[in-house]
């Protein structure tokens, strides 16, 4: 994710200027736009593309007829692909879940059009809306902020994460070239279910956060982690951050780095001389506030892929941030938070300013619930087994997916969605 796109060509183009054989340029190659620029700059005489190629194994063919805004682009999360083979697991894709299963997981012809409602824009209601839509049935998606993306709007804030972007721009293509029906700014309630008359409802309402009971957890100085992604928390000098998973560790490297100089300034400063380039590398990669992340566990970051953690954490390392494992919060104070550390003794971390918590998520699947509770009478127990999973009922499929069903990350979303999408 912290590799730029094309960081290293100039690898290439230093081979090149040496030798009389043709060079390929290779890592983080990832458009085909990128690629015609090295070409043309004369820094390469080939490129190659590794994961660009699973995210879009047509992407040559694509960019070849200029179709360049139908390619599905990798977005460098290493999630399906490196953390796979480091796990000894077959190569997937977070944006192509046909990746490694092309024939078991070709479309399949639809046996007769549907009317389906897909309630939440996040990945895993894009995706299923995409391909529900590609089969041929009629598609309606349903959100209830004023924009599509979901979570992804989140996500792609941390510092290394803005490809994430990409997906939000790719679905925003293929919701007007596949023509779904787009309803924004509309909450889905068991009411309007029952005026829409679906014969599918997918469920991709995604995740609401767990606040653990510790004392003080409502006090106005605490918020959850989102809020300060999504700029609806304010930041302190001295922060504490509950929780040391995936998201704890991502909100740690923000606030460390928050106020730091933008790269911008940074080169406008040092070209005209304003500032030493030693005084301002520090200025860019540090900011000044004050981050400690408190962990129950003994290790940090359990739910983060291996290509990922360690980046995380040496950038932790770097940006000063002060990490307890193995301590349970006892309390939330005005200005101060009380732990009990590994060795069982009650400290204290004084003048703290703002407490975030990153303590997990569970499913928003309400909604599933209340269509089956209330209008639809019968339904199938869901299993692990996806052909399963589609909860029939009297009138309606209901099919849960991505967070609404299990609280997971994109890489899972998108493919779920893809499967189940697939089935109806
Ligand atoms: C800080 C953070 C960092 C993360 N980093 C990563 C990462 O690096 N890689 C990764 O793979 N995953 C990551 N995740 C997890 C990932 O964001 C989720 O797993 C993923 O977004 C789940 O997708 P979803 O579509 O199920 O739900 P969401 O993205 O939560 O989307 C649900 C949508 O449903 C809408 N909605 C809810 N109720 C209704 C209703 N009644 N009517 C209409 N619309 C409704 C919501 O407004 C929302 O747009 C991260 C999560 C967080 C919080
Ligand atoms: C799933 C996967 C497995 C890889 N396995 C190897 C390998 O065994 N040996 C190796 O030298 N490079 C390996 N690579 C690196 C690629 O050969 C290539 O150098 C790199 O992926 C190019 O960067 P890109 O993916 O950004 O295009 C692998 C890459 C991926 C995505
Ligand atoms: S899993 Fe992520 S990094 Fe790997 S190819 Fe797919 S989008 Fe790219």
């Amino acid at each position: 994710m912290d590799v730029p796109e094309g960081c290293y060509t100039y690898l290439a183009e230093g081979i090149k200027n040496n030798v009389s054989i043709p060079i390929f340029s290779s890592n983080r190659i990832n458009t085909p736009e990128l690629a015609e620029q090295i070409l043309m700059a004369g820094k390469a005489d080939a490129i190659c593309m590794g994961r660009a190629l699973i995210a879009d194994p047509y992407l040559p063919m694509k960019a070849k007829k200029g179709e360049i805004q139908d390619i599905m682009n990798c977005v460098a999360c290493n999630q399906g692909c490196f953390d796979n083979v480091f796990k000894m697991m077959p190569v997937s894709c977070l944006r192509n879940a046909r990746a490694g299963n092309e024939a078991r997981m070709a479309l399949k012809p639809i046996k007769e059009k549907k009317k389906v409602m897909i309630i939440g824009a996040g990945p895993a209601g894009l995706e299923a809306a995409r391909i529900a839509r590609m089969r041929g049935h009629e598609v309606h998606l349903f959100e209830k902020d004023a924009k599509i993306g979901g979570l992804l709007n989140i996500i792609c804030i941390p510092p290394g994460r803005s490809e994430f972007k990409k997906m939000i721009e790719n679905y925003t293509y293929w919701i007007h070239k596949l023509g779904i029906d787009l309803h924004l700014q509309t909450e889905v309630t068991v009411d309007i279910v029952k005026e829409f008359r679906p014969d599918v409802v997918f469920v991709a309402t995604g995740s609401i956060p767990t606040k653990v009971p510790i004392p003080g957890i409502d006090r106005k100085n605490v918020y959850w982690a989102n809020d300060v992604f999504s700029r609806d928390a304010p930041i302190g000098n001295n922060n504490v951050i509950i929780g040391g998973g995936a998201t704890g560790i991502e909100l740690a490297i923000y606030l460390a780095k928050y106020g730091s100089l933008s790269r911008k300034a940074f080169e406008f400063l040092t070209l005209y001389k304003a500032l030493e380039p030693e005084i301002a590398l520090k200025m860019l990669y540090k900011g000044n506030k004050k981050v400690t992340v408190l962990e129950q566990l003994p290790k940090l970051g359990s739910n983060l892929g291996r290509t990922t953690k360690w980046v995380l954490l040496d950038k932790c390392d770097f940006l000063g941030v002060k990490f307890l494992t193995s301590v349970k919060v006892t309390e939330i104070g005005e200005d101060f938070v009380s732990y009990t550390d590994n060795k069982g003794t009650e400290q204290r971390i004084n003048d703290v300013d703002m407490v975030y918590y990153a303590t997990g998520v569970a499913s928003n699947d309400n909604i599933a619930k209340e269509i089956k509770k209330v209008y639809y009478a019968t339904e199938t127990a869901s299993n692990d087994n996806i052909a399963n999973e589609i909860e029939e009922s009297e009138k309606v499929e209901v099919i849960r997916i991505g967070d609404a069903q299990k609280p997971q990350t994109v890489l899972e979303a998108v493919e779920r969605a893809y499967k189940t999408a697939n089935k109806i």
